[in-house]
């Protein structure tokens, strides 16, 4: 390959690396578009009924929540995004 060949090979390497990397960063359009409210009545019910957001105190969804994070698999977003709505409803 000629030198200058590449030096373009290359840099376009870089570059679709770098668009991964902040594309995988990004938010997930279906995530980012919903709210705390329908989040919770989306996976929340999947394995027991969706809890009532009376039942718990704000201290205790934030210990059930991260319970949940592991168990149900959610993202830092529809963590964030479910708690509050949980706490807002209490
Ligand atoms: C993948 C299945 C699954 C999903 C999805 C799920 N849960 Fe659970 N949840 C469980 C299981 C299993 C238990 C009981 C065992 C335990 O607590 O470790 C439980 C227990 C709970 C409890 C009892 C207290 C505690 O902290 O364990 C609460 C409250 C709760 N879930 C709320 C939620 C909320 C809110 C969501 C939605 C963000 C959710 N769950 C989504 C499986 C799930």
């Amino acid at each position: 390959m000629k030198k200058r060949n590449l030096f373009l090979f290359a840099a376009a390497t870089a570059a679709i690396v770098l668009i991964s990397v902040i594309n995988g960063c990004k938010v997930p359009e279906a995530i980012a578009s919903k709210s705390g409210a329908q989040l919770w009545a989306e996976n929340c019910n999947r394995c027991h009924n969706a809890p009532d957001p009376l039942y718990y105190s704000d201290s205790q969804w934030d210990v059930a929540m991260e319970h949940m994070r592991v168990k149900a698999l959610l993202t830092d977003v529809e963590v964030k995004k479910i708690a509050t709505f949980l706490k807002a409803s209490n």
